[in-house]
């Protein structure tokens, strides 16, 4: 299969910052999201087919407590409080995977806080397919 990665930094950021003073991210930087419920970041992603693929969200969290976000695709709330756990130092990037279905053509892929301390860190979207 094929894998597109899509940078944080150039996705749809809604309470958040890019940000590069954490080694170890892809591309320009990553999101540093606000410490607020509902703090995003969106991803526009394209499929040529629909069918199935395996997304793939890298992370830091440099704390021990969980930053649990929901992850919508178009809208749909495909995995609700998905867990993105302490990765032991802000430096550290652990990636997430979940299989989702993409109809063709375009999608947004949307990653929301939902508790008070906002998402982790995030580098980028990976799609899988
Ligand atoms: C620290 C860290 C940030 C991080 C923040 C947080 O300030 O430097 O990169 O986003 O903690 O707790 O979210």
């Amino acid at each position: 299969g094929t894998t597109v990665r899509y940078e944080a930094e150039n996705a749809a950021i809604t309470q958040g910052v890019v940000e590069s003073n954490h080694a170890g991210y892809s591309g320009t930087g990553f999101v540093n999201y606000d410490s607020a419920v509902g703090s995003s970041v969106q991803w526009t992603v394209t499929a040529p087919t629909a069918g199935t693929a395996t997304l793939r969200l890298r992370y830091a969290n440099g704390t021990t407590a969980n930053r649990p976000m929901d992850i919508t695709v178009n809208g749909t709330l495909v995995a609700d409080e998905f867990a993105f756990t302490g990765t032991g130092a802000w430096t550290t990037w652990q990636t997430r995977t979940l299989t989702v279905t993409l109809p063709a053509g375009t999608s947004t892929i949307r990653a929301t806080a939902t508790t008070a301390s906002g998402g982790p860190n995030v580098d980028y979207l990976e799609v899988q397919r």
